[in-house]
């Protein structure tokens, strides 16, 4: 079969099955497929180039798992953070885009504490997209991150063993992990549970592939949200920051759970899309 006559018809085929990145998602499982770049099955397909027997086999059963709505990601195994491209399957929270706003922010605070080996946490790491990424872009930053969950961390160990070797992953609750640094942190970073419980996700490959542990975050959403910036205030230095992700309606709670508990320069961000979707504050 002809890749392009392939592409147009699977894309039309995701379309049909609501999924918004439709003609992306069919280029990106087929050249997955191919074990080529896009650009190049792209290159390919103009050309005429066709795709046959085994491939095409294994193309059109990943297909229909797409179309069913399992994450693209789960079928190729890869989801792409900023610069990492990290391991993530079944199991594991798959990290979005708007986090990488979420990250920006912290390197920006990072970048005004005056310390050369700055001590950076990140509670509910998941993947570990957000403490990587902060251990790749500041090499110098001393990091550290706590899971809860082991089947996260079998994606999350081989994407730190990837890329930062040298950063401390400790299995735990947010709750209590890493008394040792009371005080010793510059920087506390967090994207915790924070969907309401009654709150199902509208779309599939959130509410039947996403772990419950990584969505909900109690009967308004905000537990987990108050226990992290209750946290910092244990781990936390006097000076040093917070960076918190929320979703785009709890702006303004979290700005007072913050101001409640005594933090400074409470001020909310905003992701791409213009939404509240972060909080971040000094100690
Ligand atoms: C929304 S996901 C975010 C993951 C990652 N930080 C990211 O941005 O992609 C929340 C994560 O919190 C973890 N989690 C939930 N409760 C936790 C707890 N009490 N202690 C540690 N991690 C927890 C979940 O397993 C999940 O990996």
């Amino acid at each position: 079969m002809k890749l392009q006559d392939l592409l147009a018809e699977t894309a039309r085929k995701f379309s049909s099955c609501g999924i918004e990145s439709a003609q992306a998602d069919a280029e990106i499982l087929l050249s997955f497929v191919l074990e080529i770049s896009r650009g190049d099955l792209l290159a390919k397909a103009v050309t005429g180039e066709e795709i046959l027997g085994d491939q095409l086999d294994e193309f059109l059963i990943l297909a229909e798992r797409r179309a069913s709505r399992e994450p693209l990601q789960h079928l190729t195994g890869v989801a792409y953070f900023r610069t990492l491209e990290l391991k993530v399957g079944p199991g594991v929270f798959v990290p979005r885009f708007e986090t990488e706003t979420v990250v920006e922010r912290a390197l920006q605070l990072l970048s005004e504490i005056p310390v050369a080996k700055p001590v950076v946490v990140d509670l509910a790491t998941g993947s570990g997209a957000i403490a990587l990424s902060i251990a790749v872009e500041r090499p110098q930053a001393k990091v550290f991150a706590v899971e809860l969950s082991e089947d996260a961390l079998n994606y999350t160990r081989v994407n730190f063993a990837k890329y930062a070797p040298g950063a401390v992953l400790v299995q735990g609750d947010l709750a209590e992990a890493f008394p040792d640094l009371a005080g010793e942190v510059d920087l506390l970073i967090s994207n915790p549970p924070y969907i309401p419980n009654d709150m199902i996700p509208i779309y599939p490959e959130v509410h039947l592939h996403d772990p419950s542990l990584a969505l909900y975050g109690g009967s308004d959403g905000l537990d987990m949200l108050r226990t992290v910036a209750e946290r910092g205030l244990e781990l936390v230095k006097l000076g040093g920051k917070l960076v918190i992700e929320h979703a785009d309606m709890q702006g303004a709670a979290v700005r007072q759970i913050l101001l409640d508990l005594g933090w400074q320069d409470v001020v909310t961000g905003k992701d791409l899309a213009g939404r509240d979707r972060m909080v971040s504050a000094r100690r």
